[in-house]
């Protein structure tokens, strides 16, 4: 039986206001709090007020499931009313969360210092696409920890943006050809179609920013946390931890084993309930399909995969997000759609995606590979179907259809067109896709935060690291 490691600490931890960023964080709080450490966990004010209007019964605090942890919490505004958009301004809600939020955290960060228990020493929990850690760790020293809620691959290109400029390959070549890249350290060749959307893209744009801003200050850093799993990057993780402390904890979102009596409210929509509905649905016969919480593509794309779903004659949930074609967010489906697929499918505009990935009902998941859904899906021992659509989705892709071999691409082309969409359902849906190397990649997961299982070893590592410096 593994000792418990516990440490009397506080930790001051600031999300992103992001789906996929939020809910690992949630479960960071929980794993760091069922440690004995304390937490004061801060949301923006606007996402605990899309969390909140989100559900039937609102919450002042979202962690009031879990009395039995120590984990306080509280909102700071990101300078923008409550009904501000900020997925249409994003490029004004950036430069602001750049510009003007540090300070704002810095103030926070100073008041919940001053009404803290002096023997309990606070440290930061920051994502690593937070503009402000290094600046606040250093005002208040602080020891800064940095959590990656990608895969370790994608750290290990952007930290290396050095090389990428040294060998031409950034900004990239207008010519339009591959290019293997062969000599990032710790990641196995790549093609330069396969890099992350902001190395693809020439022209600079506030998504570059973020993220070359996030890598300069990373190396600040005084631990590193990867929502990765040791055994599926094995060597880009070792290459990693030769220049930072790097730890990987994943899956996180499934490591906590405290009970609460009802979820953590996580979801920034209100989630409709498809159980009663793949209740009634045979084993493995439902195609799940869903493109995130940020992605948009174009109508043309969902009318294609809409007509492929229709020949398939497969049945499916899918979500369908107002605002998931750019610049057109009504009436995405073709006409008829409705009638040619009768009660065969259900299109909702938000689901709990967990929740729908558990049901045995569920054979296949038609994803953009963000790398929450990945590891949901693996979890639930769902093949996918993979259409990637930005960041670090394209990235993602090849890991888990060239690496790993636990999914299919949507289309091998450049475009989606409905006869290769439906074929490709129908393999998935077969089940003949990707059965053995899925079994053997969800194992990895499950057994990582098992007993003596990587990632619970890596977290106890972290803890004992974090209290000799603290
Ligand atoms: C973004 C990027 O797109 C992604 O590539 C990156 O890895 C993290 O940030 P997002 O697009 O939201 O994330 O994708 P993903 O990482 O898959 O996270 C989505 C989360 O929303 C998942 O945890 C999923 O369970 C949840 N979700 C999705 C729902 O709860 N309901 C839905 O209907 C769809």
């Amino acid at each position: 039986m593994k000792q418990q490691v516990e440490i009397k600490a506080h930790a001051i931890m600031i999300t992103l206001p992001y789906q996929g960023h939020l809910n690992p964080f949630v479960d960071l709080a929980m794993q760091l709090a069922s440690k004995g450490i304390t937490v004061t966990f801060v949301h923006t004010q606007h996402a605990h007020h899309l969390i909140t209007t989100s559900r039937h019964t609102p919450t002042s605090d979202i962690f009031s499931a879990a009395p039995h942890l120590d984990i306080r919490y509280a909102t700071i505004s990101d300078g923008f009313p409550l009904d501000f958009d900020r997925d249409l301004n994003w490029v004004d809600y950036w430069e602001s969360l750049i510009r003007d939020f540090p300070s704002r955290v810095s103030d926070l960060v100073g008041d919940i210092i001053s009404s803290s228990d002096p023997s309990l020493p606070p440290f930061l929990v920051a994502d690593t696409f937070a503009a402000w850690p290094a600046m606040v760790a250093q005002k208040y020293n602080l020891l800064n920890v940095s959590f990656w809620t990608q895969p370790a691959t994608e750290f290990a290109i952007d930290y290396h943006l050095h090389l990428l400029k040294q060998n031409g390959h950034y900004p990239p070549n207008k010519d339009d050809d591959e290019h293997v890249i062969n000599y990032i350290p710790g990641v196995a060749p790549i093609s330069t179609k396969d890099l992350m959307s902001h190395l693809q893209e020439a022209d600079p744009t506030i998504a570059h920013e973020i993220v070359f801003r996030a890598f300069k200050e990373v190396v600040k850093a005084d631990f590193i946390l990867h929502n990765t799993v040791q055994e599926l990057e094995p060597h880009t993780l070792s290459v990693l931890s030769q220049k930072q402390a790097t730890y990987a904890i994943g899956p996180i979102n499934f490591s906590t084993k405290t009970k609460t009596s009802v979820p953590i409210p996580k979801s920034l929509r209100h989630q409709v309930d498809c159980s009663k509905w793949l209740d009634a649905r045979p084993r493995r016969s439902v195609l799940y399909i869903s493109f995130g919480s940020i992605a948009q593509t174009n109508r043309e794309v969902i009318q294609e995969i809409a007509h492929g779903l229709v020949v398939s004659g497969v049945s499916f949930i899918w979500v369908i997000r107002p605002q998931i074609v750019i610049d057109d967010g009504t009436d995405v489906l073709p006409a008829g759609f409705d009638e040619d697929v009768k009660d065969r499918g259900l299109v909702v505009p938000w689901c709990d995606q967990l929740a729908v990935l558990s049901s045995p009902a569920v054979g296949g998941f038609l994803t953009h590979c963000g790398w929450n859904s990945i590891l949901e899906s693996v979890w639930c021992g769902v093949p996918m179907i993979c259409y990637p659509i930005l960041y670090d989705q394209p990235t993602n892709r090849k890991l888990v259809v060239d690496d790993w071999k636990i999914g299919i691409n949507l289309c091998n082309g450049e475009s989606v067109c409905r006869e290769e969409v439906a074929e490709k359902i129908k393999k998935v849906m077969s089940g003949e896709a990707s059965d053995a190397n899925l079994k053997e990649i969800r194992s990895k997961l499950h057994d990582a935060w098992s007993e003596d299982g990587s990632s619970h070893t890596n977290f106890d590592r972290f803890l004992k690291d974090l209290n000799h410096k603290i």
